[in-house]
């Protein structure tokens, strides 16, 4: 995408972390903010920042895992704003630590609603709109735990390797089209991710998880995920742990476990 001068944007969890900081550079950079978030305050707090720049803005209360209200956004954003040239699919939240055993399945079936159906509703909701536009861009937020699984973290990996699945599958689909399919890796960016996660009562493991793991700025890691989107990049890895999982999980698909428990077991000493 050349320019993001006057293109309408939609962002998901637009109130908090990365998906604020895109907005606001996003904003700076001409384009028109379609911010959405469950989170009326977090929202709120968005727009003031981007106003506070010059910039425009227009913001949803949305909770993405609701498959009506998200076909409703969609309805009411073209209505009002005629077309969209940037989906963002950014809106997640991860569990705490809990193993398969001990966990509720209704929040694994609200990780899932969340981080995976979010997205491919939003993807449903806006794409015979998107393929209309000379250039567009879905960008899909996956993780580091959407290339390798790691243990007490079964849902929350589950959601952000379907998120790669249907990123990859999607790309073929439109691979000759206008619309640029990218998928985001992020590795521990400084946002709330650890303060709204459901927590199973291990908020020890979940201190030390904020503290240690989470690293790179949001403002950074938006910056790059803005880049790509620039540059028609489809894959996108952010922080070094990320580029090293990856390489691991080439070398060795199944034997990357026990290299990857060595390390962060080291790191959360
Ligand atoms: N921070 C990290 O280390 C990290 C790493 C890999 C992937 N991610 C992913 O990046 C994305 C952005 O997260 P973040 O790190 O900025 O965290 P964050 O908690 O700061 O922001 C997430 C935003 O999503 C919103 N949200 C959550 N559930 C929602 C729902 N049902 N409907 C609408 N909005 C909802 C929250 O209210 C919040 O504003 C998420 O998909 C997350 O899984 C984060």
């Amino acid at each position: 995408m050349k320019n993001f001068k006057d293109k309408n944007i939609v962002i998901t969890g637009a109130g908090s972390g990365m998906g604020r900081c895109m907005s606001i550079e996003l904003a700076g950079k001409g384009a028109k903010i379609i911010a959405s978030d469950i989170n009326k305050q977090g929202l709120e707090e968005t727009v003031e920042m981007v106003k506070r720049n010059g910039g425009t803005i227009h913001s949803h209360q949305v909770d993405v895992g609701k498959e009506t209200a998200v076909f409703a956004f969609g309805e009411n954003v073209l209505k009002e704003h005629g077309h969209v040239d940037v989906l963002i699919n950014n809106a997640g939240f991860a569990l705490g630590k809990i193993n398969f055993k001990s966990l509720k399945m209704n929040d694994f079936h609200k990780i899932m609603d969340v981080n995976f159906w979010g997205v491919v509703n939003h993807t449903k909701a806006f794409i015979d709109n998107l393929l209309t536009r000379p250039e567009a861009s879905i960008v899909n937020i996956s993780s580091l735990f959407g290339i390798i699984g790691v243990a007490d973290q079964v849902p929350y990996c589950t959601s952000k390797f379907a998120v790669k699945g249907f990123s990859e599958a999607l790309r073929m689909e439109l691979m000759n089209s206008n619309v640029v399919v990218t998928c985001v890796h992020p590795g521990g960016i400084k946002t709330n991710i650890a303060k709204n996660a459901v927590h199973y009562g291990d908020d020890e493991t979940m201190d030390k998880f904020e503290k240690r793991a989470l690293r790179i700025p949001a403002e950074e890691a938006a910056s790059l995920i803005i880049k790509a989107i620039r540059n028609k990049q489809e894959r996108l890895l952010i922080g070094p742990e990320v580029y090293m999982a990856d390489s691991l999980v080439r070398t060795s698909p199944v034997g990357y476990g026990k290299v990857l428990k060595f390390i962060m077991d080291k790191a959360m000493q």
